[in-house]
């Protein structure tokens, strides 16, 4: 048996079980079995929950780079690495081979250097999904500059908060992008954000859409010029497995974005050892995760996981409704995709177009088909299972964050007997608890509770880039010596996890992660709002969507309700993005509020639900009587 490849269900419980007796010896064994180092470790853990700190294999150097390309160019040297799939189905798909993909890696990794950028310095990456974002995330790491990529399609007040937090000297960003019919002017964007940053020196500009751009004298550079100049080989910078690999931002419930930062070791364990057994990915298959690389899916499961496991990864630069509805499934026959991996939201806004657009396509290549980033509800799981996996393909519904690097509960397909809306079981290493809200840990099966997990594992965040008390606080101060998540979960008879949602002011709205603090922090600054709250409510295809509680100032006369909603909105969507404006918006006379002043979300998300029959004490709050006004004007 091997702890690398798990193949049945009697093999996950002896991996797992090996897992959690002795975690030391089975996460040494599938480090030095299946990675390059340049110099192994001394110890395998030290960890304290209460600092919190955790260190896997300290002492040991490496360089993940070579463990996604080098050690393939002898054995796959000409299979695709990268298989990029423009916006229009015109213009061709690229194989990039994995010969292909180191010279572009080194010649990257040496413009790079040529313009200041050294080992530990932080690069913000604002592209689009071509394939120099890949490409400019792996130069990085070859270097060993922190990568902090962030999603192209945020604002550039968030875009410059990030940039900001993290003091990146450089940001790699392209002319533009495509996104279905439309173009959208990215540069302009990067120009506006860097108004407002002091610690860029230079900008490199992909060409992407050949539009017209300014370019700002002594700072901003065409990249292809500098890549065709470029040395094609770059010796790999010898990293200790504890330096931080990337940062990545995600919202919190209060307060500006987390820049979470993982290390380069443990990460790449972790994101190649799940890859392997969640997709059951062999040499010949061709994987395709829909995400973006902008969030952490797509950097475990686009780039790190599937490379260091030298296989083939689809990027795909457009969107699942242009030309049409069909543009998934004719993606899936053109490249016989043998696992899909996409979100909930994306299934749910494929079903409501119908099977016309699935029934044009041979689909037959499809062997794995997973899920991630929000509960998926009971009725898109079988339209998932029985319209594009044909009941042949089994879903992996997977449970993880952006704090956890990597995929945390999910069947293991062709083992795990698959249940819809669960997770199912922790994944080898991992150590789930449910506790109650008295801190204890609840036992025993048919139990709901808060999900934490009680030992390290290699990929968990080491902390909040500037601020550990901060990560402290938020992850490690709830329950004694755990991390908590955040999330709510049920387990089942058999011990199968089911994720309730977010337990925390944390929404997720179509699989993006929002806090509600930097949103009403957005719709304050409208002149004419008082005061506002944001709560989630149930939608046909978001998941969730935003409702917005508004109290506003005396607007005048002649002022249009309907003009301050479009207006709080566009406020919204120059703050954060577009991603984040509100589906409703009730104008109310007051928020219900805790005799402390702290408003009462929890008859907000009532109201909001639907659910009124049953608020609960509200003689307590310092407001009452403006609930019944705000039930009553409800939308
Ligand atoms: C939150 C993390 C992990 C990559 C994408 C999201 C929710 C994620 C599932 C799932 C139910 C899920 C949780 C989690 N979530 N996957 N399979 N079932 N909920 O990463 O933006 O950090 O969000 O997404 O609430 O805490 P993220």
């Amino acid at each position: 048996m091997s702890n690398y490849h798990i193949k049945n269900l009697e093999e996950y419980f002896q991996v797992y079980r090996k897992s959690v007796r002795n975690p030391e010896v089975f996460w040494e064994e599938i480090a030095e079995e299946h990675f390059m180092w340049r110099k192994k470790w001394n110890r395998v853990l030290s960890w304290d929950f209460s600092k919190p700190e955790v260190k896997w294999f300290e002492g040991g150097q490496l360089n993940i780079t070579e463990n996604c390309i080098d050690r393939h160019l002898y054995t796959r040297g000409d299979k695709t690495a990268i298989l990029f799939e423009p916006n229009n189905p015109d213009e061709e798909a690229l194989h990039i081979t994995y010969k292909q993909l180191h010279e572009r890696v080194c010649r990257f990794a040496n413009v790079l250097k040529e313009h200041g950028i050294n080992k530990g310095d932080r690069v913000c990456i604002y592209l689009p999904m071509i394939p120099e974002l890949a490409v400019s995330v792996l130069a990085c790491a070859r270097i060993g500059a922190i990568h902090s990529v962030v999603f192209a399609g945020f604002s550039a007040h968030a875009l410059a908060t990030r940039i900001n937090d993290a003091d990146c000297k450089m940001v790699i960003t392209s002319d533009g992008s495509y996104r279905g019919a439309k173009t959208i002017d990215l540069k302009g964007i990067v120009d506006d954000a860097l108004e407002n940053c002091e610690s860029v020196d230079t900008v490199l500009v992909v060409k992407r859409i050949d539009s017209d751009v300014t370019m700002k004298e002594g700072r901003d550079l065409w990249l292809q010029p500098l890549l065709d100049e470029a040395y094609v080989d770059f010796s790999p910078e010898v990293m200790n497995a504890e330096d931080p690999l990337f940062i990545l931002y995600t919202s919190g419930s209060t307060g500006q974005p987390k820049g979470m930062v993982h290390s380069t070791a443990g990460y790449m364990i972790y994101s190649a050892y799940t890859f392997k057994n969640v997709f059951q990915y062999k040499e010949n298959d061709v994987y395709w995760c829909t995400a973006d690389i902008g969030w952490i899916t797509g950097h475990s499961y686009i780039v790190y996981g599937p490379l260091a496991n030298g296989a083939t990864t689809v990027m795909f630069e457009g969107v699942p409704s242009y030309p049409d509805f069909g543009r998934f499934w004719e993606i899936v026959e053109k490249h016989k995709i043998t696992q899909f991996y996409t979100a909930p939201t994306a299934i749910r806004a494929l079903a409501k177009e119908g099977v016309e657009h699935l029934e044009k396509y041979d689909l037959s290549s499809l062997k794995v088909l997973g899920t991630v980033g929000e509960p998926i509800n009971e009725e898109a799981w079988h339209w998932y299972d029985d319209n594009v996996g044909k009941k042949k393909a089994p879903i992996v519904d997977t449970w993880w964050q952006t704090e956890t690097g990597g995929i945390m509960i999910t069947p293991i397909p062709f083992s795990t007997p698959t249940k819809p809306t669960y997770a199912t079981l922790p994944f080898p290493g991992i150590q789930p608890a449910l506790m109650d809200e008295n801190g204890e840990e609840i036992q025993g099966n048919q139990v709901d509770g808060r999900l934490c997990i009680k030992y390290p594992w290699p990929s968990m965040a080491r902390t909040i880039w500037g601020n550990h008390q901060r990560y402290k606080d938020t992850y490690f101060t709830a329950f004694n010596q755990m991390y908590f998540t955040g999330d709510g979960a049920l387990r089942d008879e058999v011990g199968y996890y089911r994720i309730t949602g977010r337990v925390d002011d944390v929404i997720i709205v179509s699989g993006h992660n929002l806090g509600t603090a930097p949103i009403e922090d957005a719709i304050n600054e409208h002149p004419a709002v008082a005061e506002s709250a944001i709560v989630g409510f149930p939608h046909d295809i978001k998941g969730n969507a935003l409702y917005g509680y508004v109290t506003l100032k005396d607007i005048g006369e002649g002022r249009k309700h309907d003009n301050v909603r479009n207006e709080i909105n566009q406020i919204i969507t120059e703050q954060i993005g577009p991603i984040a404006k509100l589906d409703k918006i009730q104008f109310t006379n007051g928020l219900p509020k805790t005799r402390s002043g702290k408003i009462m979300r929890r008859i907000l998300r009532k109201i909001a639900h639907k659910d009124t029959d049953n608020l609960g004490d509200i003689s307590t709050l310092l407001n009452p009587e403006v609930v019944q006004s705000i039930m009553d004007n409800a939308l």
